[in-house]
């Protein structure tokens, strides 16, 4: 971790839903609920630590009429030191959290760009459920920097509760992707130094079902809440509209009232809770029930689940005849959230959670911080907050008989209940403030990311690539290397630009050769490594494969084909089985009897075959993708990393250079070059050196001036604005 002076620069990573830094759109649909909520806020609790100096919080941008403008907006400060910075990232329409993974690529790759602005990478980034987990890899990987990730809730758990529900394995997979989720979920709890996760029961029940389960790298920080919306009533406090709702049900508005706040999920057991209300009768001589249960407008026009719930409950509440008694507001608004706390600790009343598993339970610290004793489900979630706040008891949610008695119980120990009121509001601050959690979150990040790291980042060292200003790519083979005394002065003189300049190789060797003759000429690890003719990328010095790039160049390949069309053709022979790679078919050539590589080409097109014939050193032919070239990987190099092509340099001697040579990047051949490079004399930006190898490409820098050592604007750093 450099924390250099200049402070901590910490990348948030968040891909669906609509975040923006005001009025949060919480519940407009599945995908902007709590984690939009958590990631602003964590956000901004970072950003107000005097050791961080800047927060990124990365979401998808969404240009679509059926939502706000605000979420197209590409850069939104929302704290002095933090903004919410949106990346494109496929399709400009808002689409569901499921049907973004074809679209993740692009996200990473423009992510790059992002950070090219801020001419900085972050210390570490921090990736919020499994698509940004994607992201979070997938850069992380690129730049040699930690990842820390939060999963907000998990794809293993999720099937499994829709399989207990009953539905198809099919049908699940169909409408949520669940396999892609998880095996993305798997890469990042292999990847991630740390994983944040908010209770001790997700650790050890919903993360223990992964493949890569490393609890050792996992701690338990509970998020924190907004504190400055959620506190006691105060002296002189009237009372809220949303009480006139109430009053419309209750025949005695006053009484202490029995809060319970949740969607009309079947699995909040709202039901139970009306059962055990109706059947305790001290309970009903003096107490109100309150649900608040979503927004409706028609039951019947409900979806099944929820339909279910509020018809259940309303056929309760008959049975029971709590008629006067029991409150059911058809609507509220989130500012009610707050007020309806209050106004039930102002009625000395308590809340309750009676949902049938509650891994977490968010409304009981709110309710605490509120100064409203708690009953809650003996499960994961309240069983850490009511150990830490000490302001309520713990029940079985299918006991109703035992929910009425712990509920009636709370209400009549008035010395006890104040005693769970202030407790609760002392707790929730000490525990479940945001600087709490960031307080703690930094520490463990620090503690964790100076630990040895055993895991495969292991090695990571940071890439070049996003503040490098300048690229050199050269050939290796009769160009990089064959003279030692060139070659040592040509690093010489790069070591002296470090960190300004990056070092690339363009080779026809397959991956491996590579690294093994550029350990044998003493190069150092290059920060790009494109083999195998352009048909494939890797990037220095964890050799990481640009997955992207194999996308990109599939266009159209058909190999088995192509072997089969080239069967007839004389004068070629395939080279070794370890020459051919999954995007280069390679022949050696007798020209004396071979057809050219233009009748070739001929040949296969007519055939309805599209390729790229590459001939080199009179001796060699490669077929690749028609996407795929040394020049292209060059240009897809370029736009992924933000480097300007007239800031690259490329260097080459033979045919298989040569579409890498031209265009506006600045191109040298070198003196030892082959001759069908004759062709490129006298284009523009292909300067011929007189010098062989090396000593061609130290020529070359002179000619253009790269290094910027002459005056002028060639040697001027470019770099935009942050
Ligand atoms: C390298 C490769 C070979 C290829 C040649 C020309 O020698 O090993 O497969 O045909 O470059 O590109
Ligand atoms: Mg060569």
């Amino acid at each position: 971790m450099s924390d250099g002076g200049e402070g901590l620069y910490i990348l948030l990573v968040s891909v669906h839903g609509l975040i923006r830094g005001h009025n949060l759109e919480l519940g407009r649909d599945a995908d902007t609920g709590g984690q939009v909520k958590y990631v602003v806020e964590l956000a901004r609790a970072l950003a107000e630590r005097p050791e961080v100096a800047r927060v990124d919080l990365l979401t998808r941008r969404v240009e679509d009429p059926k939502v706000d403008p605000d979420y197209a907006v590409p850069l939104e400060p929302i704290a002095p030191k933090a903004h919410i910075v949106r990346i494109p990232c496929g399709p400009r329409r808002y689409l569901r959290k499921e049907v973004l993974w074809p679209y993740l690529d692009a996200f990473a790759d423009n992510a790059l760009q992002h950070l090219r602005r801020v001419g900085r990478l972050p210390d570490w980034i921090h990736s919020h459920y499994a698509d940004a987990g994607y992201v979070g890899v997938r850069l992380a990987s690129l730049l040699g920097v930690p990842l820390v990730h939060t999963g907000h809730s998990l794809g293993r758990e999720k099937r499994r509760r829709l399989l207990d529900q009953g539905l198809r394995a099919e049908t699940i997979e169909r409408q949520y992707n669940l396999t892609q989720r998880i095996e993305a979920e798997e890469m990042v709890l292999d990847v991630a130094q740390l994983v944040i996760a908010s209770t001790t029961q997700e650790v050890e029940q919903q993360y223990a079902l992964y493949d890569n389960y490393h609890p050792d790298s996992m701690v338990v920080i509970p998020p924190g809440i907004d504190l400055s919306r959620f506190y006691p009533p105060r002296r002189g406090w009237f009372r809220p509209p949303i009480f006139q709702e109430l009053a419309r049900f209750l025949r005695e508005p006053k009484r202490p009232m029995v809060l319970a706040l949740s969607r009309p999920d079947e699995r909040k057991n709202i039901p139970t809770l009306v059962r055990a209300f109706g059947e305790h009768q001290g309970l009903r001589a003096l107490a109100n029930l309150v649900l608040v249960a979503g927004n409706r407008d028609d039951i019947q026009a409900m979806e099944r689940g929820p339909r279910q719930v509020l018809t259940e409950i309303l056929l309760l509440i008959d049975r029971y005849d709590l008629y006067g008694q029991v409150a059911y507001p058809k609507h509220h608004g989130p500012h009610d959230v707050p007020l309806l706390y209050r106004l039930a600790a102002k009625s000395k009343g308590v809340f309750v959670n009676p949902a049938l598993t509650e891994p977490f339970g968010l409304t009981l610290i709110e309710a605490a911080a509120s100064g409203l004793p708690v009953v809650a489900t003996e499960d994961g979630g309240p069983r850490d907050i009511v150990a830490l706040c000490k302001n309520g008891l713990l029940i079985d949610p299918l006991d109703a008989d035992a929910m009425g008695e712990a509920l009636y119980e709370a209400l009549t120990d008035q010395a006890r209940w104040r005693r769970w009121s202030k407790a609760g509001v002392a707790g929730a601050h000490r525990h479940f403030s945001w600087s709490a959690h960031v307080t703690r979150y930094l520490r463990e990040v620090r503690k964790l990311l100076k630990r040895p790291r055993r895991r495969r980042m292991a090695a990571a060292a940071r890439s070049r690539l996003p503040t490098s200003e300048r690229l050199l790519v050269s050939d290796i083979d009769n160009t990089l290397i064959g003279d030692r005394e060139a070659l040592d002065a040509l690093l010489a003189r790069l070591k002296a630009h470090e960190g300004r300049v990056s070092l690339g190789v363009a080779t026809g060797r397959r991956l491996e050769s590579t690294v093994q003759v550029l350990r044998e000429w003493g190069v150092p690890m290059p920060d790009v490594l494109i083999t195998a003719v352009g048909s494939e990328i890797y990037y220095g010095p964890n050799l990481v494969p640009d997955l992207g790039y194999q996308r990109h160049i599939d266009y159209r390949w058909r190999p088995q084909a192509l072997l089969e069309a080239m069967e007839g053709l004389p004068g070629l022979q395939l080279q070794p089985p370890e020459e051919q790679r999954p995007y280069k078919i390679s022949y050696f050539v007798d020209v004396s009897r071979a057809p050219s590589p233009r009748e070739i080409q001929r040949t296969l097109r007519q055939r309805d075959l599209h390729v790229n014939v590459v001939f080199s050193h009179n001796a060699f032919l490669d077929l690749l993708p028609v996407r795929a070239s040394k020049g292209s990987a060059v240009r897809y190099v370029a736009v992924k990393w933000g480097i300007p092509l007239d800031h690259i340099l490329v260097v080459g001697d033979s045919g298989n250079d040569e579409e890498m040579l031209s265009g506006i990047t600045l191109g040298v051949v070198v003196g030892n070059h082959s001759a069908e490079l004759e062709r490129l004399r006298g284009r523009e930006r292909i300067y011929f050196a007189q010098g062989h190898h090396a000593w061609g490409i130290l020529e070359g820098i002179e000619h253009y001036d790269f290094l910027g050592e002459r005056a002028g604007a060639a040697g001027e750093p470019r770099r935009e604005a942050s």
